[in-house]
């Protein structure tokens, strides 16, 4: 069969060389990719949300599937574009519709869906600026630190966490005027929830699901997780915590109302669900949703499903996910993220990068790279991410730090205190 994935990430990299191991697949597309998937697959010139090329291209290429990497496409409905069209609905497309999105695309439908389906999340209410007298009136009532959060997608920086009052009504009036556009327009405020935080991501068919790999990302930019949010500075899987009692609590207490939820409220959901969870005295809640895979997770996460990737996804495809078996591979997995000097602010692109090439005992995923010539150049702030495998997390870690150490561009910086915490 022939796959399209849409991405240009590490994530995708890593999605991309997991599909390509299949047997079941031929030709490999990436739209638009990065330097490194063009050597998994073939690269295509097409950005992830120009839904009429992508339709236009899985036509004249015989695509059998559409693999969605970002949440953009999910949001603005590439599902639901793949089904309203007589000549792509065939094509199943990986990824909920764009009502399922939601759970992402809109922090106020996200937790009114928790609220309604009784799933564990932090205590909260949304205002306008319509509502702003009664947003003061709520915070409050509520403890510092004040947690307030975009209502739509703001690249991860929706999310602001203040320690004091005056402030925190500062921030809420600066929000609800629009200072992250139309994403603040609405502003949920929510309690501050204290406890350590992992990813659990599920695949679900709509109907059955399976708990993927559970992994720890690293977001801040600095040791010892200080300094700015970033998208992710490395990861690392199994996490230690996240054993088999409180896994149990997340399939029962979120996982399964989660499935059943989006069924009772008819909701197309074909893909990834990203749990974004805190662990508060052994209790798991949720922090947020998202509909895709995470990155830098996906970087440790392919590494552990010893199954064949598409044969599952062809499982959500069909429905028939229940008959299809997740197997894992019980080594742990770590990556480190090799980024640019100045992010997650403004930083410089195009430095050649050198060494990556001739790592053996490695995975290197490429994310902001680009190719000009023979030569690698970097093309964002996350460059590349360094994946390997150990019988535990410390064997694994010291493999990409030492290969972290062995790729060279201008300005490289990695954290080298990556699950220090677990
Ligand atoms: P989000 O974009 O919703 O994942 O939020 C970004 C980060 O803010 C999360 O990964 C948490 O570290 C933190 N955060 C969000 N909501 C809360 C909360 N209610 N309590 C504590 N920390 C939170
Ligand atoms: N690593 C967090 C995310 O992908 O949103």
């Amino acid at each position: 069969m022939n796959v399209l994935l849409l991405g240009s990430g590490g994530r995708e990299s890593a999605l991309a060389w997991k599909i390509k191991q299949s047997p079941k697949v031929e030709r490999l597309f990436i739209a638009p990719g990065n330097a490194g998937t063009d050597s998994i697959g073939e690269n295509v010139a097409i950005r992830a949300t120009d839904f009429a090329a992508i339709g236009d291209f899985a036509l004249r290429h015989q695509i059998d599937m559409v693999v969605v990497g970002p949440e953009d496409p999910l949001v603005k409905g590439i599902y639901d574009y793949f089904k309203a069209d007589a000549a792509l609905q065939h094509i199943p497309v990986i990824g909920p519709s764009k009502a399922g999105a939601r759970l992402e695309g809109s922090k106020d439908f996200a937790k009114a869906f928790m609220m309604r389906h009784g799933i564990p999340t932090a205590r909260y209410r949304s205002f306008t600026v319509d509502t702003l007298d009664e947003g003061f009136r709520f915070l409050e009532t509520l403890q510092a630190p004040y947690v307030l959060k975009a209502d739509g997608l703001a690249a991860g920086k929706g999310v602001l966490i203040i320690d004091n009052l005056e402030e925190a009504r500062r921030e809420l009036s600066h929000m609800l005027n629009g200072s992250f556009g139309d994403a603040s327009r609405t502003v949920v405020i929510e309690e501050f929830l204290s406890g350590i935080e992992c990813s659990v991501f599920v695949l679900t068919d709509g109907n059955s699901y399976k708990i993927l790999p559970v992994a720890k990302d690293y977001k801040r930019i600095g040791e010892g997780d200080k300094g700015l949010n970033t998208g992710g500075m490395g990861a690392v899987s199994p996490v230690p915590f996240a054993d088999e009692t409180f896994m149990q609590k997340v399939e029962e207490r979120i996982v399964k109302p989660t499935i059943e939820g989006l069924k009772a409220e008819q909701i197309d959901y074909k893909g990834f669900i990203f749990l974004g969870l805190i662990n508060v005295k052994g209790e798991p809640m949720v922090i947020e949703y998202n509909v895709r895979m995470g990155d830098p997770e996906t970087e440790v996460v392919m590494l552990r499903i010893a199954s064949d990737l598409v044969e599952l996804l062809e499982g959500v495809a069909a429905g028939t996910l229940h008959e299809k078996r997740l197997e894992i591979d019980p080594r742990a997995a770590v990556t480190v993220m090799l980024v640019s000097a100045g992010y997650p602010q403004a930083y410089e692109k195009g430095k050649p990068i050198s060494g990556h090439d001739c790592i053996s005992d490695s995975i290197v995923f490429h994310a902001g790279t680009k190719k000009s010539g023979d030569a690698v150049l970097t093309d964002g702030g996350r460059v590349m991410a360094v994946s390997s495998y150990g019988k535990d997390k410390d064997e694994a870690l010291a493999v990409s730090f030492a290969n972290a150490r062995r790729i060279a561009f201008e300005g490289k910086y990695f954290r080298s205190d990556i699950g220090f915490d677990l």
